[in-house]
């Protein structure tokens, strides 16, 4: 759409008659003030027209959008202590309907999300839109790229697999080297010396609560900001041509952005399905042998800190990756001249790049280390079968009655829950135990599900064979029919 039909647009906001309009919207736009939000929002004017060099920003927003919706189906299921956590989540994996699926796109969003956002901030630094009374923009940015990294960092604990356990008891760990403050720190973190259940509570409220309210409160800065400096447009081009080139946000920005939405989609979803997120053993603290690994965009962080040993850890830690911080974060205070294009900015571009080939470097790095090294080799290797067999085995679910997770799996089945109650009226429990972990008198149940179907069950429910009758277990032949369903559905559900 060019400049002429976007004014007319305008003017004909308010001239439309209600027929025309439709009467819903203008009673709502009397009320709400709907149109005057919807052009503020949708004719946002784009110097030098709509780019798909744009797409990032409104990326990031789809992309954090998503990780709530997923996120929220976790927590439908997910129990924050040392005891639960990784039951729920092995529950979420191996049992719930599409849960596989939607923990996977929520892990594998997380690392879309880092992916998004260093080509946003590449694109913004190369074109030199962060220039020009951008400022507080380019410093709300900041600091939505710092509790990105606490939200993946928080994230990361607490499906508490062995991975996750190793891999955060290191991170906290490097808290310990700030000094005056860094035990504290860690302590403060970890709610306590050791990593526990308080350690996972206080992650899980970072992760849930607390950094998502900053997050909004930032993009709601961040975009604000953005559409009061207004885009940045081209990086050259007179003003005349850039005025006469220039198009309203809504529709082609608009097609733009959404396109790349459902490039994002595709690609997490055929991620997800082809290789859906593993989950490894639950955490064992008495593990000595482990060999942590962070996520893979930590790895180079991961990789320099290593330098850095005794007493010139805080060079590494603290000094270094400080000053590269505060140089990122007071750009646009430090390159003030109005230049953009990236060939006239030499000194810039030069840094930008060595810090992201120093990055990739470190990167590579880490991983022919861990390929030379044939004791950590394979050790990883090692790591990598238990993840493998883990995914591999079926749902148990924690035993002793008093376990979430086994009554999960009856809630998740009303059928079976009802089942559960016939199972006691009927005195199965008095043999097999309750839950059906079995007793001297008869064996466990759980599992015989596999063994058995539906129909199979039944018939030997009503006709027990000769070694169950030998063994005293009676034949169920007083249940109406829905009961005998409910009771095959419960001894079915017993995993
Ligand atoms: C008096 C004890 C007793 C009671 C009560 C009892 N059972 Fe059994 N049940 C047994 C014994 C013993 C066996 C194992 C026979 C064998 O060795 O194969 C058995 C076997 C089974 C099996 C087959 C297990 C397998 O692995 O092949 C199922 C299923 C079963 N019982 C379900 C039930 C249900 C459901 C009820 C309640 C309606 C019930 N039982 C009540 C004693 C009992």
């Amino acid at each position: 759409m060019d400049e002429p039909q976007s004014t007319s647009r305008k003017q004909q906001g308010g001239t439309f008659a209600p027929s025309q309009r439709g009467r819903f919207f203008h009673w709502l736009d009397l009320r709400t003030g709907v149109d005057s939000l919807l052009h503020a929002a949708l004719d946002e004017p784009i110097p030098g027209g709509a780019s798909l060099a744009y797409v990032f920003g409104s990326g990031l927003l789809f992309l954090f959008v998503s990780q709530i919706i997923t996120g929220v189906f976790l927590a439908l299921y997910y129990i924050p202590s040392a005891d639960h956590a990784h039951t729920t989540i092995a529950y979420i994996t191996k049992e719930v309907t599409a849960g596989s699926f939607i923990r996977s796109i929520h892990a594998y969003g997380s690392s879309a999300i880092v992916i998004v956002l260093l080509l946003h901030i590449t694109q913004t630094f190369l074109f030199g839109s962060y220039k020009g009374k951008r400022e507080l923009l380019w410093f709300a940015g900041c600091v939505l790229f710092a509790l990105m990294l606490g939200m993946s960092f928080t994230g990361y604990l607490l499906p508490w697999d062995q991975k996750a356990f190793f891999a955060t008891t290191v991170g906290t760990n490097i808290l310990s080297e700030i000094p005056w403050v860094g035990n504290a720190l860690k302590s403060l973190l970890r709610g306590g010396t050791e990593m526990g259940t308080l350690t996972l509570s206080r992650f899980f409220v970072l992760h849930v609560f607390m950094i998502p309210a900053f997050i909004f409160a930032g993009v709601a800065a961040h975009v604000y900001l953005f559409r009061k400096a207004g885009a940045a447009g081209p990086i050259q081009g007179n003003a005349a041509t850039l005025k006469q080139s220039t198009e309203p946000f809504y529709p082609r920005q608009v097609l733009f952005d959404i396109v790349f939405a459902l490039l994002i989609i595709c690609g997490l979803g055929l991620l997800a399905h082809f290789s859906p997120m593993e989950l490894g053993p639950k955490a064992n603290p008495a593990d000595t042998q482990y060999v942590p690994r962070p996520e893979w965009y930590y790895i180079p962080v991961f990789q320099w800190l290593k330098y850095w040993e005794g007493a010139l850890a805080i060079v590494g830690i603290l000094v270094i990756p400080g000053f590269v911080a505060l140089l990122f974060v007071a750009l646009p205070f430090l390159d003030r001249r109005p230049e953009r294009r990236p060939w006239k900015r030499p000194a810039a571009v030069t840094i930008y790049a060595i810090i992201f080939i120093g990055l990739g470097v470190l990167g590579g790095l880490s991983h022919r280390n861990d390929l030379r090294d044939p004791a950590v080799a394979s050790q990883l290797a090692k790591q990598h079968e238990d993840v493998v067999s883990f995914m591999k085995a079926p749902f148990e679910p924690e035993l002793a009655g008093s376990s979430l997770a086994a009554a999960n799996v009856a809630l998740a089945n009303p059928l079976a829950a009802k089942g559960k109650d016939i199972f006691e009226q009927q005195g199965c429990n008095a043999c097999h135990g309750d839950g059906g972990v079995g007793t001297a008198a008869a064996p466990k149940l759980i599992g015989v599900g596999a063994k058995y179907d539906g129909a199979k069950l039944e018939a030997l429910l009503k006709q027990p064979n000769s070694k169950m009758t030998a063994g005293g277990m009676p034949a169920t032949t007083d249940l109406k029919d829905e009961d005998m369903k409910a009771l095959v559905a419960y001894v079915q559900s017993l995993k």
